[in-house]
Parts: structure tokens; sequence; C-alpha cells
């Protein structure tokens, strides 16, 4: 008997350096004191105990029982002081707390990220240039003369003659090609601004990802291949390309690739006017005059290049049937992705 009251102050000492709060600690209080608790089974015990034992047994479990309330009340006054030590006047913790607006990546970055993750597994890295462009840059060395009608698709801000706000990210491929020889495989992202009518589907700024890839023996097959690839990764397994004849002035032959539309899956809806398929970018061969431009051999070097609208990418992925709201900063819309 002696061993194990012995045994139940150990374990006691033991809960009640556990106790962390009042509410442990009433807990602890009711499973000793309490009416059906540890000690209550003790005096019961002793009621039915060899009447010479119960003198010795009686004592210790009086000892027993004084170090419970000792425990107990000197750990209430602990926790109590503690408490007051640690809350400022006024303070009232049994208030539900106050989230923290918690940042996140702007959903155009992360779909950025993820397609250039993407290209980056199948070999490109990342290359970039600026958006104050020169208008060499930005449409002569890809093969726009001046004057020439086909510019008429691409206007922009201009800060004078020679300079301008780019419009698209293939001047990039330019720059890239006159500072380094083939063979080139790159991607490059960025902000690209045009003249245009705001509407639920044009902006005056938005993203582009250019892709470019320049060897011996590169086909219009690797570009199909590619593409079809990277759109399999990025909208899943399921995802059907059809390409288009196209033109652009920097490509031939030049092609529109769209995808099959999620919302209808090819019958034709809102979403994709009635066709069944979503315009996704522009793409095409290389053309011999931009080589020309930047040093490279047409004779010996072919190449493919690509063109991605990066808001239309994130509108078909989930659903976001206006542009404009990609610019507004309206956190409820943010915040959904
Ligand atoms: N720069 C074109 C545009 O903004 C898109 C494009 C088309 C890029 C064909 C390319 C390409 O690299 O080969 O409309």
């Amino acid at each position: 008997m002696q061993a194990e009251i012995e045994q139940l102050e150990n374990r006691f000492r033991e809960e009640l350096a556990g106790v962390d709060g009042e509410r442990a600690l009433e807990e602890l209080r009711v499973r000793y004191l309490g009416r059906k608790g540890v000690l209550a089974g003790l005096f019961q015990a002793l009621g039915k105990a060899d009447p010479d034992q119960r003198p010795a047994m009686g004592k210790a479990i009086h000892a027993f029982k004084q170090v419970v309330e000792g425990g107990l009340a000197a750990r209430k006054a602990e926790l109590g002081a503690r408490a007051e030590e640690s809350l400022p006047a006024g303070f009232d913790p049994s208030l539900p707390g106050r989230r923290p607006l918690r940042g996140r990546r702007h959903v155009l970055s992360s779909v950025l990220e993820e397609i250039i993750d993407i290209f980056r597994g199948m070999g490109f890295s990342v290359a970039e240039g600026p958006e104050v462009e020169t208008d060499y840059y930005n449409f002569q060395a890809l093969n726009f003369p001046a004057n020439h009608p086909s510019r008429d698709s691409q206007d922009t801000f201009y800060v004078d003659d020679e300079v301008l706000l780019r419009t698209h990210t293939s001047p990039v491929q330019v720059r890239y090609m006159e500072s380094h020889p083939a063979p080139v495989r790159i991607v490059a992202p960025g902000r690209v601004y045009r003249n245009e009518a705001v509407d639920a589907s044009h902006a005056a700024e938005f993203f582009q990802l250019e892709g470019l890839y320049v060897d011996e023996g590169v086909t219009m097959g690797d570009l199909k291949t590619t593409l079809r690839q990277f759109a399999r990764e990025f909208f899943g397994p399921q995802a059907a390309l059809r390409f288009r004849p196209h033109f652009f002035p920097f490509t031939e032959p030049s092609a529109e690739a769209d995808v099959l539309c999620f919302g209808c899956g090819g019958e034709g809806c809102r979403i994709c006017g009635g066709t069944g398929w979503i315009e996704l970018l522009g793409a095409g061969m290389v053309h011999p005059n931009v080589f020309r431009a930047v040093g490279y051999d047409p004779e010996r070097v072919t190449g493919f290049a690509f063109g991605i609208g990066i808001e239309r990418m994130a509108m078909q992925r989930y659903g976001i049937e206006d542009i404009r709201l990609f610019l507004e900063n309206d956190v409820r819309f943010l915040s959904q992705f």
C-alpha cells in the first residue's frame, strides 16, 4: 500500500508539472480530489483494510492528500501570476484573433513561372530584353520595312521617331542572336504594349513569352512537337492543338495555334465565340531576312520561333473572361489564385 501511494504521488507531481492552464489544473483537481477521484478511492480501500494496518495507511493517505492540495494551490498561484505578468491591461484573451493579410504571387506571375518551367524542362534557357525599344529591334530587324502595312497591326506608344514601347517580345530574338552564335534555345518573357482600344479581350499592356530555337536542320515538325508537348504539360494530356496558316513578317511559313476550347470541348460556346477553338499563340520558321540582320547564315541554320500571350493562357486555364481584371489589383479577384 505504501509503495502504491508513493507511485501515485510521483505520477501526481509529473502531471502537475505538465499543467499549462487553469482548465487543465481543474481537470487534475477533479481527477484526484473529486467524488470519484483517486483519493476517494484510497479512502474507500482504507475502510476495507485490515484493522491493524489502518492507522499507518490512514496516515499515508492523509499525507498524500496534503501533497495534492498543496501542489494544486501552489500551481494555481503560479499560473495566475504568469497570466497577469504577460497580459497588457485591458487585453481580453478570449476574443477571437485577427488574421493577418498574407500576400501571394500575382496569378500572371505564377502562370508565367509555370510556363517557363515547362520550357526549361525541354532545355530552353531564359533571356530578357528592354521594354523601351528602338524601331530597329521592334520592327526593321524583324523584317517589318518602314511604312509597310504589316506595322498597322502593332501600333504602339512612341517616345520619339526612333524609340518606342515594344509591341512584342520578338525583339529579344534579334538582341540575343546578335550576341550569341547558334545554336540558340531560349524563351524570353516580358511586358509588351499596344495602342489598343481596351475591352474585355484587349489591353494596352500585357505579357508574352517568346521562344526561339535555332540550329542546323530545325524543322516545322520540331516546332509542332515542341508546342504540342507544351500544351499537354500546361493544360493536361487531353489538350488538342491545331495550327492555322497565318502571316508574320519575321517567319515563313507562319502559323497561329489554337487549343480546343475548355468551355465546350469543341462544340462551340460563348467563351470560344462558337468556333470550338481558342487562339493561343503565333509561331513559324524564322525568316531568312531576320538571320541576315543578325549575321547568321540562312543557308546553314534554320529555326523556329513562337510568341505566347500569357493573359490568354491564364484566362484559358481559370475561365477568366475579362483581361482588365489582371491590372485592377482587386484583392477579391487576386486572392482566388
Ligand atoms: N510577335 C507576335 C505578336 O506579338 C507573336 C509571334 C508570332 C512571335 C510568330 C513569334 C512568331 O516568335 O514566330 O503578335
